[in-house]
């Protein structure tokens, strides 16, 4: 079995030698690191620095519309940065996720011999199968209602081998354990890549990548959308990292909703 032998105390050095105000925290086992990111959050007053945090398994993990994420222990990557969002900077939601997709995506290409795609919004994708996810989160103060900090958990399967039954025919791993990279470098090039690209998200530097990476531009598809099914064929995904749809009667910019068929054309 794959075991995620982390030099917790290595990721944190590595983190101040790249001079990234961050501190990391490890757990064998967690409810899920997007929740302690917002416990964190809540509980930090101020919020100053950025956390990271992962999990060698998570007992709640969960996903987009909130589904369970499958996170058994020893062989996924569980991860979610806390980001304090200062008052006075633009947060683009859309682009922050596209920007995970395409960091997370880089990382994984470096230290695992495969090709991966991005299905919008922010799953990514091995041999048609799902394999791993973003999801994003933002987290308010309950009093002033502002916006406090972003959450931003990723969960990628590296070398799971058994999923459960509903899962068996969508999720795939990235590895067969045939290639296992070293946890501890791959871990904390996962955290400096993102902290990397997150410097300058804004400009939508990354969307490239993305376009290029994508793998429903040109199909035609099925979108959940504002509670109605919509298909179209997908023109492109716009500098916003909207989904630019035309349907039988109109262009439609998807900004938020779910792929649910990919027909090839
Ligand atoms: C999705 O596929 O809809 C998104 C999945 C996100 C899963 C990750 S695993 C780390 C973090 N903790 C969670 O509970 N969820 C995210």
């Amino acid at each position: 079995m794959l075991r995620i032998k982390l030099d917790v105390k290595l990721i944190q050095q590595n983190l101040d030698q790249a001079h990234i105000s961050a501190q990391f925290h490890y757990y064998e086992q967690l409810d899920s690191t997007n929740l302690q990111a917002k416990r964190t959050a809540q509980q930090a007053v101020p919020l100053t620095q950025a956390h990271v945090f992962v999990a060698n398994q998570q007992t709640n993990g969960y996903g987009r519309l909130n589904r369970d994420f499958y996170s058994p222990q020893d062989t996924g990557l569980y991860i979610s940065f806390l980001i304090p969002m200062k008052t006075g900077i633009q947060f683009h939601p859309g682009l922050l996720t596209t920007m995970t997709a395409v960091a997370s995506l880089e990382t994984i290409e470096a230290y695992f011999p495969v090709k991966l795609q991005i299905k919008w919004v922010n799953d990514l994708i091995l041999d048609q199968h799902k394999v791993g996810g973003i999801l994003a989160e933002a987290v308010t103060d309950p009093v002033s209602n502002q916006l406090k900090a972003i959450v931003i958990g990723i969960g990628v399967n590296l070398a799971t081998k058994i999923f459960p039954k509903e899962l068996e025919d969508i999720a795939i791993s990235l590895s067969d354990q045939s290639h296992e990279p070293p946890q501890t470098e791959f871990v904390s090039a996962f955290i400096q890549h993102f902290f990397e690209r997150l410097k300058t998200y804004s400009t939508g530097d990354f969307m490239p990548v993305y376009r290029k990476r994508s793998s429903v531009i040109g199909h035609h598809v099925e979108v959940q959308y504002q509670n109605q099914t919509v298909t179209g064929q997908v023109l492109d995904v716009n500098d916003e990292g909207a989904l630019v749809l035309r349907t039988a009667k109109t262009i439609l910019q998807v900004t938020s909703g779910e792929i649910i068929r990919v027909r090839t054309v």
